[in-house]
């Protein structure tokens, strides 16, 4: 019995670190991120910071469990739009904003970013690795409608900067 309980312990382990190191490796445009998630905390460090209000559009590109909208929503009255790639995700982002009854003002749509429409965002936010960054630069430019705010949580890109939190990670950018 004891023996036939180890085994099962053990499998789970296999199963928990199969899982873990596939996440390593997908979604294939943030291979190493994928995982590392917004807190609560700095969901509304990031709100603040980046001045979020009602009249706001937040695009979330990558948007994970969608923390960061749920708080733009609940607290700051915004307007969101999550595209997130990964199914697991993307599901647990959906059930969040259905269980906080968010439904009207946050949409969460899976897919590729890179294939998504920006032009209504007044605020991007992301949290992505360099390479990805510096890969959106050309269609923010292209996209994103003067004055729309870009908030970077832990990495920086070369934007126009307007503001930065050196010891929070974050940083504002204006197109
Ligand atoms: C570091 S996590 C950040 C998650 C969330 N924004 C947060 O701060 O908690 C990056 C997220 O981007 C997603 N992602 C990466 N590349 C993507 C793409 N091309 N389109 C949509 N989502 C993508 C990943 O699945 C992952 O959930």
């Amino acid at each position: 019995m004891l023996i036939f309980l180890i085994f099962n312990l053990l499998l789970v382990a296999i199963l928990l670190f199969l899982i873990f190191a596939f996440s390593m490796f997908w979604p294939p445009d943030s291979p190493w991120a994928p995982w590392w998630r917004t807190d609560k905390k700095m969901a509304e460090a990031i709100c603040r910071f980046a001045k979020i209000g009602k009249d706001d559009v937040v695009y979330d590109l990558g948007c994970g469990d969608a923390e960061v909208l749920l708080i733009a929503a609940k607290k700051y009255g915004a307007k969101g739009v999550g595209i997130e790639i990964d199914l697991l995700r993307f599901l647990t982002a959906k059930i969040r904003v259905l269980n906080n009854r968010l439904g009207k003002s946050i949409k969460i749509k899976r897919g590729n970013f890179f294939k998504t429409d920006l032009s209504k965002a007044t605020i991007v936010n992301v949290y992505l690795v360099p390479k990805t960054l510096e890969k959106l630069k050309a269609k923010f430019l292209e996209e994103l409608n003067p004055g729309t705010k870009i908030v970077s949580y832990k990495y920086e890109m070369s934007l126009g900067k307007i503001a930065e939190d050196k010891r929070k990670k974050l940083f504002l950018y204006q197109i």
